[in-house]
């Protein structure tokens, strides 16, 4: 087993928390992070950056956005770019996760551009694929998760600059998650794509996360197969005792 990719837990706190319960849960994940080996993510709502940064600093918490403009600046409303999310200390942006591909339309193409802004600011790009159930139902789930990589990822991926989050979209949120043997195939399937588009030796060290309903009670089944590199996490992110509970199964 290659478990020479040090995992990555990354949480993905959507449209939620306050300033007062953001910062209160970003001390509490600082407080308890030297208790796990794997690496620590956290991605508030943009306004919220500032803040959390201001808790994580100094520790080794990473502090990463949920999206990025594909300029650096100029005439975009409410929009932020990868440059300024540089500036102020992250180092990752999410990219094409469902919900932005859903609510906002977000296409592979635009999806790309972004990736290449963050990678231009010198931000890894966690780029987020997976199915829909329908495509699942329908057999596709490969086909789908391969055209995604091959649509999503410029060229230029390394296994530094990139990480690829596998989130099904029917197990997000739903409390459903894929069998352990579906998530093997797929995690597979994704790093030889990847290796495909960058490389063999950068495949090898690009980390792929599981994301979709992972909790505490779950966790150790999914972190401790060979392509599963570390979690996405939601819904159970906005509690610091899941959350670590999550990182403290990684092996
Ligand atoms: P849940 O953990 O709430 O299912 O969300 C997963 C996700 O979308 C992370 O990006």
């Amino acid at each position: 087993m290659n478990k020479s990719r040090q995992s990555l837990i990354a949480g993905n706190w959507k449209m939620n928390m306050s300033v007062a319960e953001g910062c209160a849960l970003a001390q509490q994940i600082v407080s308890q992070a030297a208790t796990v080996s794997c690496e620590l993510l956290l991605c508030p709502p943009a306004p919220l950056l500032g803040f959390v940064m201001a808790e994580t600093n100094g520790s080794e918490v990473q502090l990463g956005s949920q999206d990025c403009h594909f300029n650096d600046a100029g005439a975009h409303t409410g929009d932020t770019s990868a440059k300024l999310l540089a500036d102020i200390g992250c180092g990752y942006v999410i990219l094409g996760h469902s919900e932005r591909r859903a609510d906002h339309g977000e296409t592979d193409q635009q999806v790309a551009a972004k990736v290449t802004a963050a990678w231009r600011n010198q931000l890894t790009a966690i780029i987020c694929i997976g199915e829909t159930e329908s495509q699942r139902d329908a057999g596709k789930t490969l086909s789908v998760v391969r055209a995604q990589i091959a649509g999503s990822i410029p060229p230029g991926a390394t296994g530094a600059n990139t990480v690829i989050a596998y989130e099904p979209v029917w197990a997000i949120g739903s409390g459903k998650v894929p069998s352990v043997n579906d998530v093997t195939k797929i995690h597979a399937e994704t790093r030889t794509a990847f290796a495909e588009a960058a490389g063999a030796g950068e495949a090898e060290l690009v980390r792929i996360l599981y994301g979709g309903s992972l909790k505490p009670e779950n966790a150790s089944e999914f972190l401790a197969l060979e392509d599963v590199d570390g979690g996405l996490i939601g819904g159970a992110s906005l509690k610091a005792q899941d959350f670590i509970g999550i990182a403290s199964s990684c092996p």
